[in-house]
């Protein structure tokens, strides 16, 4: 069989893209499925004896936590209620025997707290830190509707202390030429967000500094990585009922540890990563339509929530005024 001369080269040029795709499919394979589940992420007892934790008294900080010490890392729980903390340390301490410091500080008050962190863990020989310490809107709604505090609370919370405590820590780390950082930003960075635009904004600066910062940490031997959940059962998401999708936080938490090493910037679980593909796909057949459907959704969820308010204030008026009546 002879071929031509464009047929040739047709042949030279569909090898090359299947190659290509073949290439791409294994890496995703390879960094997705093979590796975490074959254990070849990360091992954090090769990196230090601590592991620090910001917003550790609750959802996914706190399973953080817990997996950690199960590990056989000491903890430093860093939060703003120290009851909380105090309950958590005394809980980790009895379970796993690993060492637990706790630091109450609101990470919204800047400089001063930063600065209370360094010094709180210049001595420990730190493995990894969890940026984790986050805030959102309480419902979905639109950006000239949200009060300026929570849009402060947000930008302080999400980009000053998530910098912040980056730059406090990451200097030992660099002298010990060991370690882990892992900055938790939200899926939602990744894709359309309307009605979230503030929380979705301070979530894709995590992604770009996270990003950025791998080049210069590297030659340092510090891995820097960024993890952008999808949705997880907690407080801050408001979902009460786990499912396949909106895992609990220490099934979230427990695939997420299994890619660290592995990807710059990664979901941390499958069916996440299944998520944002679709909504990815869905961009590349209609942005508008994809956009349109996402504005939907939303909408939706501030009104059931604008309802749940309004039945709560009319329940809190009844229950003011039932005394009175009364007398
Ligand atoms: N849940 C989700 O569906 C989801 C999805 C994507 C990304 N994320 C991200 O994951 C991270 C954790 O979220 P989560 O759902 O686990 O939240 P969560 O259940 O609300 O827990 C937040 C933790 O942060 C602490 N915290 C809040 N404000 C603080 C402050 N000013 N200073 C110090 N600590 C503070 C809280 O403890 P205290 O109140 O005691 O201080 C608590 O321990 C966040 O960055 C969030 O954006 C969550």
């Amino acid at each position: 069989m002879t071929f031509t001369c464009l047929e040739k080269v047709s042949l030279v040029v569909l090898g090359a893209i299947g190659l290509r795709i073949l290439l791409r499919v294994s890496k995703l394979a390879w960094k997705k499925l093979i590796g975490p589940s074959l254990g070849f992420g990360l091992d954090l007892r090769t990196q230090g004896r601590w592991a620090v934790i910001t917003g550790s008294t609750g959802g996914i900080g706190k399973a953080f936590a817990e997996c950690f010490a199960r590990k056989g890392l000491d903890v430093m729980l860093i939060s703003r209620c120290l009851e909380k903390l105090e309950s958590d340390a005394a809980e980790i301490r009895q379970k796993y025997g690993v060492e637990v410091r706790v630091l109450d500080v609101d990470l919204t008050e800047g400089q001063v707290v930063f600065s209370k962190i360094a010094k709180a863990t210049e001595d420990l020989e730190i493995a990894v830190v969890v940026n984790n310490a986050g805030a959102s809107y309480d419902f979905p709604d639109l950006f000239t509707n949200v009060s300026e505090e929570c849009l402060a609370r947000i930008l302080q919370l999400n980009v000053a202390a998530v910098t912040g405590v980056a730059r406090v820590l990451l200097p030992q780390m660099y002298k010990r030429k060991k370690g882990v950082l892992l900055n938790i930003s939200s899926a939602l960075a990744t894709i359309p967000s309307p009605y979230l635009t503030v929380y979705a904004a301070s979530k894709a600066y995590i992604v770009k500094l996270s990003c950025d910062l791998v080049a210069e940490a590297e030659p340092n031997g510090v891995t820097v990585q960024c993890i952008i959940p999808g949705p997880v059962a907690t407080v801050m998401s408001k979902i009460k009922k786990s499912t396949w999708m909106a895992p609990k936080a220490d099934k979230f938490v427990e695939h997420t540890v299994k890619s660290i090493g592995l990807e710059v910037c990664t979901t941390g679980y499958l069916p996440h990563f299944l998520l944002t593909s679709i909504v990815h796909i869905l961009r590349c057949i209609c942005e508008k339509g994809t956009v349109w459907l996402i504005c939907k959704t939303m909408s939706n969820i501030r009104g059931r929530a604008l309802r749940k308010q309004s039945r709560q204030l009319k329940e809190d008026m009844l229950k003011e005024e039932a005394p009175r009546i009364i007398e």
